[in-house]
């Protein structure tokens, strides 16, 4: 695909673009207000988050974060995409979710798989659209609820006893820089390849929204945590 370079004179309104990265933060507000109060968790409970955590990170982090660069046109987007990409694979990212989903027991059995499978094949489908300005939106919302959600993450594992912590260390830090990446390359992508009329800038937001509240509330042992 040929890539354009941006015109400054297209490039979105500064209010345009401070209005859009609130919404997200909202968004991210909104989820992280509403997370169970750790104390209040049994140990399955606490469990089940980071079993579906991983079950659902694992496998697709590096995946949607692709989908959102094969469509891109923009030229001044891709170095953040790559960048992003190029630290996931080096640093072996899913080896390290998966050592602390580990550590804490909460490797995902098949149950946590199929809890989560609804939502995550709605979300894999709508990245399979290869939307740019949809998919990048998505993914600085992504980017920006992981490194929020590092804190009660590491907290879960260490209520259970875990002290492998490398995978919320890491996230907590080097995803602001990330996040804040995609928001310029969001913009970039804008400027020269702009969503449709009629199409929903916040489709695959909401998508992973509900992913995500499936990995926080899923029902065990049928209530709600
Ligand atoms: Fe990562």
């Amino acid at each position: 695909m040929s890539t354009v370079a941006v015109m400054p004179q297209h490039q979105a309104d500064p209010e345009v673009q401070s209005s859009l990265q609130q919404r997200v933060n909202d968004i991210i507000d909104s989820v992280m207000a509403s997370l169970p109060d750790l104390h209040q968790l049994t140990h399955e409970e606490r469990r089940g988050i980071i079993a579906r955590y991983a079950a659902v990170l694992e496998g697709n982090f590096i995946y949607w974060m692709t989908a959102a660069l094969l469509p891109v046109q923009s030229e001044d987007a891709r170095p953040h995409l790559l960048e992003n990409l190029h630290e996931e694979v080096r640093d072996a990212h899913p080896a390290m979710l998966r050592r602390f989903a580990l550590a804490a027991h909460a490797f995902p059995t098949d149950q946590d798989a199929l809890a989560v499978h609804e939502d995550m094949t709605r979300v894999r489908l709508f990245f399979g659209r290869l939307s740019a300005v949809q998919s990048l939106l998505t993914m600085a919302f992504f980017e920006g609820f992981i490194q929020r959600f590092m804190v009660y993450l590491a907290a879960l594992a260490a209520a259970g006893g875990s002290t492998e912590m490398e995978y919320t260390d890491v996230h907590g830090v080097c995803d602001i820089a990330h996040t804040d990446g995609l928001f310029r390359a969001l913009f970039s992508e804008m400027a020269v390849n702009p969503l449709g009329e009629g199409e929903d800038l916040f489709e695959g937001v909401a998508l992973l929204r509900n992913l995500i509240e499936t990995i926080i509330f899923a029902r065990v042992n049928g209530r709600r945590v």
